[in-house]
């Protein structure tokens, strides 16, 4: 069975220049999109499942339903579809609206849909965002930075873990990826970092997409969470934040004997030193390196509401020899010590923009790390 318009798709081969491999690639083509069907077929089985479980009749209008609820506490997409809204199933909790969207009325974390919320759950994340024209979001400011974050990825995480309005704190903010996935889904946000002139590019980058401008605090994060921390509590005015999202700064550190001494490698994009500074995690040896990031994850839970989230994006070291350097698993054990947190789980986010490079070729594997964990902790209720 062939699926594509042939005539077309040759078209834009033949103008990359690849005619000679035309066929191969609209076999692969078929391929990828035959097996991909099968996947999107079922899921439409299912909302057809799921449609007729909640039949008409069990429906009824939501402001029927409801006549006093505070609808204030719905999140804005189901608020502006109020009207057409109905309550589904037997729990008279699930409210639907005309597009087939549904949202539970007991939901404390987030304003997802139960599909967006489900998508969410996936242990894997698999990525390859733009880098230009209004898709890459102002990467072309951003890009001063060696390992800015895309903001569509931290508003996928920060739309899971906050509700509307909420607050989000990063301490290790560089050029902004979280405070502008925050402003792209309407939640505010606190960000410190070291290098003011990464904060400067942030803010550059902010304009320049028409983001509202977050809070930024230049210093080092980790005397301000442990003896400034007016600084931030001025900004909360008693309020508490709802996820603390970081992106720690490491460097070569596993073979490092000293501070300073960081030398920035050219096959790993995330290489520090960020900046010269021995405060810079990136430039600590590992020992220090792990006591920092601990002691300012336990001191930010004083920002945090109970129930809150800590995330942590981190990626392993290559091993050495017998060096396993699975700094993603050290970090979990080292931040699940903290009596105040759990760990949830980790989501592998693979980044398939990343380019890939023959390392070790001829004589040895060596992998090409385009994935990152997402290390999950929660803050007792
Ligand atoms: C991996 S980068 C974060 C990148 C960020 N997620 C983004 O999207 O641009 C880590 C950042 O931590 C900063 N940093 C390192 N040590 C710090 C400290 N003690 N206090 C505050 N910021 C620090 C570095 O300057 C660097 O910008």
């Amino acid at each position: 069975m062939k699926f594509l318009n042939e005539e077309e798709l040759k078209k834009v081969i033949e103008k990359k220049k690849l005619s000679s491999y035309s066929d191969e690639i609209l076999n692969q083509l078929n391929e990828v999109i035959k097996q991909n069907l099968n996947l999107i077929l079922k899921s439409y089985k299912n909302k057809e499942k799921l449609a007729k479980s909640n039949s008409e009749k069990d429906s009824i209008p939501f402001l029927d339903a409801y006549p006093d609820y505070n609808l204030s506490q719905l999140p804005s997409w189901v608020r502006e579809n109020i009207n057409e809204a109905i309550v589904v199933g037997s729990s008279k909790k699930v409210v639907q609206i005309n597009d087939g969207r549904k949202y539970h009325l007991d939901n404390s974390l987030n304003d997802l849909s139960g599909q967006e919320w489900t998508f969410f759950t996936c242990s894997v994340i698999n990525t390859r965002y733009p880098t230009q024209g209004k898709e890459g979001y102002a990467h072309h400011i951003r890009k001063v930075h060696p390992s800015p974050k895309p903001p569509q990825l931290t508003k996928e995480i920060i739309s899971f873990f906050t509700k509307e309005n909420e607050w989000v704190l990063d301490y290790f903010m560089g050029v902004g990826g979280t405070l502008l996935g925050a402003s792209l889904c309407n939640r505010r946000a606190i960000g410190i970092d070291l290098n003011g002139f990464y904060i400067e590019k942030y803010k550059e980058a902010a304009k320049a997409l028409n983001l509202d401008l977050q809070h930024t605090i230049q210093g080092d994060a980790i005397e301000i969470l442990a003896n400034k921390q007016s600084l931030i509590s001025d900004i909360l005015k008693g309020e508490k934040v709802s996820l603390v999202l970081i992106d720690p700064p490491y460097g070569d550190m596993m073979s490092r004997k000293k501070t300073g001494e960081a030398i920035k490698k050219k096959q790993d994009s995330s290489a520090t030193p960020f900046t010269d500074s021995p405060k810079d995690l990136g430039n600590m040896e590992a020992a220090d390196f792990y006591k920092n990031l601990k002691n300012s994850v336990q001191n930010s839970l004083k920002f945090l509401k109970k129930g809150g989230h800590v995330v942590i994006f981190i990626k392993d070291i290559q091993p050495k020899g017998k060096q396993l350097n699975l700094l993603h698993a050290d970090l979990i054990y080292l931040i699940n010590e903290i009596d105040e947190l759990y760990y949830l789980g980790t989501k592998i986010w693979a980044d398939h923009s990343v380019n890939l490079f023959p390392y070790g070729y001829p004589f040895s594997y060596v992998s090409n790390q385009i994935h990152q964990y997402i290390l999950i902790f929660k803050k007792k209720t």
